[in-house]
């Protein structure tokens, strides 16, 4: 049937074009709501600096990894490994990412019904004269409400669901292009007003003075994690996008782009965070709320405010919804792939077995909050479970099979554009595909869990 025939995939329009869609899976609620939490959390500036190692020690290594291998077999992850590896587990890894994908994106969804809500609330304006504890009792009292967190992740997996109806070029791409950069003006002006707040200052040295004494293992493997969430890799979204790019596209300099790209927004929004914090006296018990706490006070003190505030959540959805489109792509490759199920109905599936999930991380602080495993909420288990478990695990995987399984000049051949392309870090790659990234994830893994101490 033609709907399955592989010569009929879809590929990015342009080179803008995979690089705005890479990108947009990487920049999302990772970066502007998950990384100021994280970070706070785990001691701030020295967080930060294990953090960007693992950017590029680990992250655009698996990242380029997993480029060459989609783009080398045009298939979803679970096909590309059973294509270059066939009779050897390695498929394994894409089976791992399915379940990672389910995990993902249900308590993405969940967070996704969080930024509707909050963009309904600025329309109503509704956070005006609220100081950040007042603003924080809001937040829970939200959380808490048994019927509105669900309502909206459904309606943001709704959307989710459709662009992925609507196919790689029109739906992914198109959207991702255009909004990107004007979100990123609204942060810039964010983090201006939150740096000349009075005592922005506290909040500058909290970011960006390292007191090392901060590091142990867990803000180590939270650092990992966080890397890998943040750069959608791991879990073979980038497999699935890399089977999408052109044969002529520069995969390396593609790779290195959106890796930046994704560390300057999410430090950006550091910037607008922690000053704010600081100058607010926002208390550090707001975790999973913290943005949503800190930028509806940073914008009532922003002249404007009530507009920028409107248009940040706009973009800010669309900014989620440019990745959770990505991680749902991944489920439903596979499912059209590899289960031969029609693209609309693998979609309709997936989105809704997912939203079940998905259902239970929204109320993991309303109706489900007594429910827990291992001492945690449902939607807290998914949330570390699939970044620090599931994702490192991925990569591993993804980098030993580059590094070791797939073979040297076949990986050569891939980067240079079958030798079109000068590869001059090519040696630099391979070293960290082989040495560095495997067993940097494996330590961190291994102490992280508690199996082995330094
Ligand atoms: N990176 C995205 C963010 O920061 C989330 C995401 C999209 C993701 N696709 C992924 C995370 C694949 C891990 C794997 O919001």
């Amino acid at each position: 049937m033609a709907q399955f025939d592989l010569s009929n995939r879809g590929t990015f329009g342009s080179k803008f074009g995979i690089i705005a869609a890479a990108a947009g899976s990487a920049i999302g609620l990772g970066n502007i709501w998950r990384f100021p939490y994280i970070t706070g959390q785990n001691g701030g500036a020295a967080f930060l600096i294990v953090y960007l190692f693992f950017v590029f020690a680990i992250g655009i290594p698996v990242m380029l990894s997993e480029f060459v291998i989609g783009r080398a077999t045009q298939r979803n992850p679970f096909g590309a490994f059973r294509k270059l590896a066939p009779g050897k587990p390695w498929w394994l890894v894409g089976v791992l990412g399915i379940g990672a994908a389910f995990m993902i994106l249900a308590f993405y969804g969940a967070v996704g019904g969080w930024t509707i809500e909050y963009l309904i609330q600025s329309i109503g304006n509704t956070f005006k004269g609220k100081d950040a504890a007042e603003l924080q009792i809001m937040f829970n009292s939200f959380l808490s409400d048994p019927v509105r967190p669900v309502i909206w992740q459904l309606l943001f997996m709704a959307i989710t669901a459709l662009i992925v109806l609507s196919g790689v070029e029109k739906g992914i791409e198109r959207f991702a292009k255009v909004l990107m950069p004007v979100l990123l003006v609204i942060i810039i002006i964010l983090d201006i007003r939150s740096v000349t707040l009075p005592g922005a200052r506290e909040g500058l040295e909290f970011l960006f003075k390292p007191d090392f004494s901060k590091i142990n293992a867990s803000v180590i493997f939270e650092a990992l994690g966080q890397a890998f969430f943040s750069l959608s890799i791991g879990m073979g979204t980038l497999i699935t996008y890399g089977s999408y790019i052109h044969k002529k596209d520069n995969l390396a300099n593609t790779a290195v782009i959106v890796s930046l790209a994704d560390t300057f927004i999410a430090i950006l929004a550091g910037i607008a965070i922690f000053p704010a914090v600081f100058a607010f006296n926002i208390a550090p018990a707001v975790e999973e709320g913290l943005v949503f706490v800190t930028l509806p006070t940073i914008f009532q003190q922003l002249p404007g405010g009530y507009f920028f505030m409107l248009l940040f959540f706009v973009l800010l959805i669309i900014a989620a919804l440019t990745s959770s489109i990505s991680v749902l792509e991944v489920v439903v490759a596979f499912s059209v792939e590899e289960l031969k199920i029609p693209r609309k109905k693998a979609t309709l599936l997936a989105t809704a077995a997912i939203s079940v999930l998905g259902v239970m991380c929204a109320l993991s602080w309303g109706g489900l909050s007594e429910f827990k495993i291992l001492g945690t909420h449902f939607f807290g288990l998914l949330n570390s479970t699939s970044t620090k478990i599931f994702l490192p695990l991925g990569g591993l995987l993804i980098v030993l099979f580059v590094g070791w399984g797939y073979g040297k000049s076949k990986v050569k051949n891939e980067l240079s554009n079958q030798g079109d392309l000068r590869s001059r870090l090519f040696k630099l790659f391979m070293f960290l595909v082989r040495f560095i990234a495997p067993i940097a994830i494996a330590l961190v893994f291994l102490n992280g869990l508690g199996i082995l101490k330094f």
